[in-house]
């Protein structure tokens, strides 16, 4: 097994409050958050419980990280302390949303952790995404419940956060899509620059995109056969 990455090793030593994750998920959050170490970042994670990721993302970003972290329990405002605010809201809730992005965004780092429900997935990507910083990331996880009746989740879905992934890996390729074509480009496409899928998590990597084009360089010459 590959070497435990720092965040691994405070999961399992966690001296802290609770923290539950999958365990697969540490290598992902290492490979995409580690360029937001020790920079003044603003994180958002949605979904707090125990505060105990909040008190392991503080110690991962360093004392320069501004920490939001959101809940639909009013008890987690308890969990509040220096560099972590503490909002409760619920993440279905556009206008909840849209107060919390003006309050405290724009944000480099989204992670969702909440409720994990279709809706939920959905609509704080809808609402938050135009919030992320250009360079900046989201990263949904739990993504399983995609497929879990309970969340509303169904194999194929047309409601699923998966299948909304889908379409936005079409919307991400709708420079290419001809004129008569119903694809076209819109907000999403010029905005998504990455979409790394992993089991259960998405990581969308935001910037300023702008139409794909090809160039060609090197010689002309075809390189013949006799040559060798
Ligand atoms: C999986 S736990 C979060 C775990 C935490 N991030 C950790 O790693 O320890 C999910 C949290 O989402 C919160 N939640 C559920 N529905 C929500 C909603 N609609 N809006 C905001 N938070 C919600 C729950 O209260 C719960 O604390």
């Amino acid at each position: 097994m590959a070497e435990k990455n720092e965040l691994t090793r405070y999961f399992f030593d966690n001296p802290g409050r609770l923290i539950n994750k999958w365990r697969h998920y540490f290598d992902i959050y290492d490979r995409h958050l580690a360029p937001f170490r020790r920079r003044p970042v603003t994180v958002l994670e949605i979904g707090i419980y125990h505060g105990g990721s909040l008190q392991m993302w503080k110690k991962y970003f360093g004392k320069r990280v501004s920490l939001v972290g959101v809940d639909i329990d009013e008890r987690s405002t308890r969990l509040a302390e220096s560099q972590v605010k503490v909002v409760v809201g619920d993440q279905s809730d556009r206008p909840f949303l849209q107060r919390l992005a003006a309050d405290y965004g724009p944000f480099d780092v989204v992670i969702d952790d909440g409720g994990h429900s279709m809706d939920q997935q959905i609509t704080s990507f809808e609402e938050l995404w135009p919030h992320v910083r250009n360079g900046g990331i989201y990263l949904v996880e739990d993504l399983h419940t995609s497929y879990w009746k309970e969340y509303g989740g169904e194999y194929l879905g047309s409601n699923t956060f998966i299948e909304y992934a889908k379409r936005l890996i079409d919307q991400q390729h709708a420079w290419h899509a001809p004129d008569s074509s119903a694809l076209k480009v819109d907000d999403m496409t010029k905005s998504i620059r990455g979409m790394h899928v992993y089991d259960s998590i998405i990581v969308f990597d935001k910037a300023d995109v702008t139409k794909p084009y090809s160039e060609m360089t090197g010689t002309p010459e075809f390189p013949l056969s006799d040559e060798r």
